[in-house]
């Protein structure tokens, strides 16, 4: 049975949603590199792949189910963020914010009694929670830390260490 008109609206909204996030954090790891933060630089870019994945995943289950992908245009994000707290404190109220977007979806699917997207959408349900909780980590070890000295210099080590999704084809 193919999506609902409704439910293939609200997908591609969705879709949207997630660009915005990876538009989002790839702005957020431009501000960290010019702070010099280039660990940190590299988780949220990161993060950026991750959320193009998230896009992606949406983008095939409306094809899969017989709907049409529109794309809208993306907003375009912040630029410019007063320290590190300042950045992950944003991303942290934006996991919150698509948090309520996933939500949103699964209440229309289950008025619908379209049981195929509710169960696709309970990997969203569950990848929300650790994203949540992720970017809470981080805000919770800066406000720890502080944005000065070694600690700053140490964590953002640690954050490099975050594999990227995927790698780009380097060379010429
Ligand atoms: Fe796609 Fe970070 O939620």
């Amino acid at each position: 049975m193919a999506i609902s008109k409704k439910m293939e609206k609200a997908l591609n909204a969705q879709i949207n949603a997630e660009m915005y996030s990876s538009y989002l954090y790839l702005s957020m790891a431009s501000d960290l590199n010019s702070k010099a933060l280039d660990g940190f630089s590299s988780w949220m870019k990161t993060q950026a792949q991750e959320e193009l994945y998230h896009a992606m995943k949406l983008y095939d289950f409306v094809l899969e189910r017989g709907g049409s992908v529109v794309l809208d245009t993306i907003e375009a994000p912040q630029t410019e963020w007063k320290s590190p707290l300042a950045i992950f404190q944003g991303a942290y109220k934006h996991e919150l914010l698509v948090t309520s977007l996933i939500n949103n979806l699964v209440d229309l699917a289950i008025k619908e009694k379209d049981h195929a997207t509710n169960n696709f959408l309970q990997w969203y349900v569950k990848e929300q929670v650790e994203e949540e909780a992720s970017a809470d980590e981080i805000v919770q070890k800066l406000k720890l830390i502080g944005s000065q000295g070694n600690g700053i210099f140490m964590l953002d080590k640690e954050m490099g260490a975050r594999a990227p999704l995927f790698a780009f084809p380097t060379g010429e």
